[in-house]
């Protein structure tokens, strides 16, 4: 299918806006289409909570990390106050990028011409000769700040100054998962991955229960097969889908690998794992032993950067054992991450042929449809 010349008009979507048993899927070229992507990344990502990482990756003073969030480079950093900031990743005299990598820094140091910035962003020094430059005050030079608020150890960044809280955003999803402690749980491991498809692909698939039985018939569907264990869709302010899945055991490991403890602040007759998709792009699964999460960066229309975290309660880190156990989590993720990595990746190419067309939906698709939904609500042009 051809993008049409007017893509936002809420005519071509009228379809997919149905109730899940008569919709359609969203026409292919909101997965291929750099206008549509231009829009997604403006419209969507540029006005809501991002997640950027885990606050134990800038666990000391001056600790720091750069990324980019939905295509915009920005700087993580603890400043010498003990507080986590972001910033645009882009020097205030003629735009380099003024960090690279990860580490620790007292100052940022631009590689261009030394333009100097604290940890909190001020500038310190502009060694060019400035003098005669009217008006030029070092004041009025310090990086760009872009909102940094945290929840459960989980950093989020948002680009839109006007946005509400992050708080407001998340709604009751510290209540959904406040028996887990995310705050004491730290990374066991983060591993990224770069995978061909479109975001939304990717997003979609964290959602989709059906392809548990097909795409993981060789790993986790063969101890837990869809419909065996209670499943519930849990009450929301809307920003994300969230399922409780009654599988009393952990979900990050095969049921013969010896694991972690539970969780101590889980109650463990009624205990299970709580999946939230915190729209547009953050899964986090908590289950009996710790969680995981998984971030979708989109990239490119046609790529997307994976982080992939795992986490336990910091006292399980913490024993001798650790590195030990730690591998069969690692096995257990590591063979269903390569199984959707690789399912996406084929969905993308399908769907990028100019023969595709729009599909139907299960009704056991009905939170799938509910994501594209959101994202439809963000990206279309008003009525
Ligand atoms: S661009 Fe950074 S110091 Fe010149
Ligand atoms: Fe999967």
């Amino acid at each position: 299918m051809r993008e049409p010349e007017d893509l936002f008009s809420p005519s071509h979507y009228a379809n997919v806006r149905k109730p899940v048993g008569e919709a359609f899927n969203l026409p292919p070229w909101c997965y291929t289409s750099k206008r549509f992507f231009t829009r997604e990344i403006e419209q969507l990502f540029g006005k809501v909570w991002n997640f950027v990482g885990r606050a134990e990756r800038i666990a000391n003073v001056g600790d720091f990390f750069t990324c980019d969030v939905a295509t915009v480079p920005l700087l993580i950093v603890r400043g010498a106050d003990g507080t986590p900031r972001a910033f645009a990743n882009t020097c205030r005299h003629r735009g380099c990028a003024v960090a690279r990598g990860e580490g620790n820094a007292r100052s940022f140091i631009c590689p261009y011409h030394a333009w100097t910035y604290s940890t909190s962003g001020a500038l310190l020094g502009a060694p060019t000769e400035m003098e005669g430059s009217t008006g030029f005050d070092m004041k009025d030079y310090g990086l760009i700040p872009v909102r940094l608020e945290s929840w459960g150890g989980f950093m989020f960044v948002n680009l839109d100054s006007a946005a509400s809280s992050l708080a407001d955003y998340l709604g009751n999803l510290p209540d959904l998962l406040a028996d887990y402690d995310c705050s004491n749980l730290a990374l066991g491991r983060r591993v990224e991955f770069d995978v061909p498809c479109n975001w939304k692909f990717y997003v979609e698939n964290l959602k989709d229960a059906l392809h548990v039985t097909t795409v993981h018939r060789n790993s986790i569907s063969r101890f837990a097969p869809v419909g065996k264990y209670w499943r519930e869709v849990q009450k929301t302010n809307g920003n994300m889908a969230s399922t409780f899945m009654g599988y009393p055991a952990s979900a990050m490991l095969f049921p013969d690998d010896a694991g972690f403890p539970p969780i101590r602040t889980l109650d463990m007759s009624k205990a299970g794992t709580t999946a939230p998709l915190i729209f547009p792009n953050l899964y986090i699964s908590c289950t009996v032993d710790g969680a995981w999460y998984i971030h979708v960066n989109p990239v490119a229309p046609d790529r997307i950067r994976l982080e992939q975290g795992a986490l336990f309660p910091r006292e399980s880190l913490d024993r001798p054992d650790r590195d030990e156990v730690l591998t069969h989590y690692f096995r257990r993720l590591d063979m269903t991450q390569a199984e959707d990595n690789e399912i996406c990746a084929l969905q993308h190419q399908g769907l990028s042929s100019p023969l595709s067309r729009q599909g139907r939906y299960s009704t056991k698709e009905a939170l799938v449809h509910q994501t594209v939904n959101w994202i439809l609500d963000r990206v279309l042009d008003a009525d």
